[in-house]
């Protein structure tokens, strides 16, 4: 039978959702997130393990250990964005210049939703939860799998709060859903001099701009156009004064890419650009990469079983697909790596429509997802066991 979130399950996972969103903390400092992940934990009686990845990764088991029962895992992530907080919510963030801006509160609320409902069901084997730190920057995923959080662990599933579908909508998709990424930081080394006499300075304001304009020549000549890539720069720092020549620029950005072919090309144009453009401008410039992440690729049975359960939960009409891989990264794509897993999006787009997007000051959703997220991971996970047991 499907497990059910009943009012007062949804209504104490919104306040668990607006608790965290008011305490939005960085990767690797989600510290009360921990805390109030484990008290709830506590509360529910379920036994878990702390500090992981880092301090504050959180591992907890719900189910039989029993013979050679099958092991599931289901991961939230848990950290916020370095953004100011424009949504105007009673429960606005309380941390100046801190949001939770990409949903990650509210997939803490659903999983524990879930971890809710799993304590009370008859599973076919165990079910981990993972509470991970250090998805938006740090790759806490692999943190986790350091400190052997896979342990035992043969499938594994996650959620993603996603605003461009209505509430009552879960995409499933087999193969490649999100992308390779590849964040970089360039430095330029040229040399300082007075603004109106550059012939005795190497301008690495000019180097920095020739560089950008000539990254976007990457993916729009060099890359096969049927195979998105994107070639972004999301920073540029130099320079102190209007009459002072700039002594040093740095760039900071990111190469996401959906093939493999793709990555190496613009990787390798990368490089070249480089070295065109310090030979062209006589400036040092140095490329560096940077908690690169593989492609989310969902495996064919985990998405299998993912489909099935979002069908008991949405319906055939509720159940979509994604169209195009996504060029966003996902650090799930390193547990992945290591047993076959699947990874969703739950839709969650407020009625009203005045949320911003992912990542903006303005970002929310429907709590209402929050209903379908727990129930979605339950059922997952549970008919996953079932589904593995059966195929022993
Ligand atoms: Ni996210």
């Amino acid at each position: 039978m499907l497990p059910n979130a009943d009012n007062t399950l949804f209504a104490w996972m919104c306040d668990i959702r607006r608790s965290l969103h008011r305490l939005p903390e960085l990767a690797y400092h989600e510290h009360q997130t921990s805390a109030l992940i484990a008290r709830e934990l506590d509360n529910l009686g379920i036994p878990y393990q702390q500090g992981l990845a880092g301090g504050t990764g959180i591992r907890a088991e719900i189910g039989s250990e029993k013979g050679n029962a099958p092991c599931v895992a289901l991961r939230a992530d848990m950290d916020a964005l370095p953004i100011v907080e424009e949504t105007g919510l009673p429960f606005s963030s309380g941390r100046p210049g801190l949001m939770h801006a990409c949903g990650h509160d509210g997939h803490v609320a659903m999983l524990l939703g879930a971890a809710k409902l799993l304590r009370d069901m008859e599973l076919a084997g165990k079910v981990v939860l993972f509470f991970q730190p250090a998805e938006e920057s740090g790759n806490g995923a692999a943190a986790m799998i350091a400190d052997q959080a896979l342990s035992g662990v043969e499938m594994i599933f996650s959620a993603h709060i996603d605003t461009h579908y209505p509430v009552g909508q879960i995409t499933v998709d087999e193969g490649l859903i999100c992308s390779f990424t590849d964040p970089f930081t360039i430095t330029i080394h040229g040399s300082g001099g007075h603004a109106a006499r550059p012939h005795e300075a190497v301008d690495s304001v000019v180097v920095a701009c020739n560089l950008v304009m000539n990254m976007q020549t990457l993916v729009s000549r060099q890359i096969n156009p049927n195979q998105p890539a994107v070639v972004t720069v999301g920073r540029i720092e130099a320079g102190t004064v209007h009459n002072v020549i700039a002594e040093h620029a740095i760039l900071e950005g990111t190469v996401r890419s959906a093939h493999r072919e793709t990555r190496e090309r613009v990787l390798q144009g990368l490089e070249r650009v480089i070295l065109g453009a310090a030979d062209m401008c006589n400036a040092e410039i140095k490329l560096k990469f940077f908690d690169s992440l593989p492609a989310v690729v969902n495996d064919v049975w985990a998405t299998s079983l993912a489909r099935k359960a979002a069908l008991a939960v949405v319906g055939q009409e509720g159940v979509c697909s994604q169209g195009q891989p996504s060029l966003g990264g996902e650090d799930f794509s390193f547990y992945q790596q290591q047993v076959p897993g699947c990874m969703v999006r739950i839709g969650g787009c407020r009625q009203d429509r005045t949320a911003g997007p992912a990542h903006s000051a303005r970002f929310d959703f429907d709590e209402e997802l929050l209903r379908y997220g727990a129930v979605w991971f339950a059922e997952v996970a549970s008919s996953s066991l079932e589904n593995m047991i059966y195929s022993r």
